[in-house]
């Protein structure tokens, strides 16, 4: 699906994600979170979400050397159709702050509008504050059933002990 006009900063360009950037991508989340569980976050983008979710998802790269500036892993759910689901997003911290993902956010929303969804879902860590900020500044309403990390989060919701704070937003 060709992508709509996105308000990326001047001399980025999104294009859709390709089998061949499965590696660079889960290199970057190593480097680009810098958490001690980096490493674990990357088990979270198996090569099968660059040869079977490729369509709503992006790339954004330097035009001066084509280095990984953002991604995003986004696709329709096959047993939700209504929905849009975020998987993953991420911006080399050198170029945050700058609408990046918030442009990668506003090019899937077109999509998925276009397409007949009403919601995009996704969810994150309740010590993720910065992705939690994030997202409600992009409209997202956060849930969950019980304050964990301080923050309202489902527990156990990606395995024992793997609580997460539920996000979505109307399209
Ligand atoms: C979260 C992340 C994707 C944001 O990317 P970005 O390109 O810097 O975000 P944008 O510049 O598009 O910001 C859009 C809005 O979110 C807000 N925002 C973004 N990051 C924020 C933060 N850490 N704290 C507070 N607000 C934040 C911005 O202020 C902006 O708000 P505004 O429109 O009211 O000005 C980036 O910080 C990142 O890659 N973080 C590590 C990975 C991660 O946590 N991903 C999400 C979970 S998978």
């Amino acid at each position: 699906m060709t992508a709509p006009a996105s308000s990326l900063p001047a001399g980025l360009r999104a294009r859709p994600l390709r089998e061949t950037d499965h590696l660079r991508v889960v290199e970057a989340v190593g480097q680009w979170w810098g958490t001690p569980n980096a490493p674990e976050l990357s088990l979270l983008l198996p090569r099968l979400f660059f040869q079977h979710f490729t369509t709503w998802s992006e790339v954004v790269e330097a035009p001066q050397d084509e280095s990984l500036v953002a991604f995003l892993i986004a696709f329709r759910s096959s047993s939700q159709p209504e929905i849009a689901y975020i998987h993953f997003v991420g911006v080399d911290p050198a170029h945050r702050g700058q609408g990046i993902a918030a442009a990668l956010y506003e090019r899937l929303f077109q999509i998925a509008r276009a397409a007949g969804c009403r919601w995009v879902d996704a969810v994150t860590s309740p010590v993720n504050r910065g992705s939690q900020a994030f997202h409600a500044a992009l409209g997202f309403e956060a849930s969950g059933t019980r304050i964990i990390e301080g923050v309202l989060a489902y527990p156990d919701y990606d395995g024992p002990g793997q609580a997460r704070v539920a996000l979505r937003r109307a399209l």
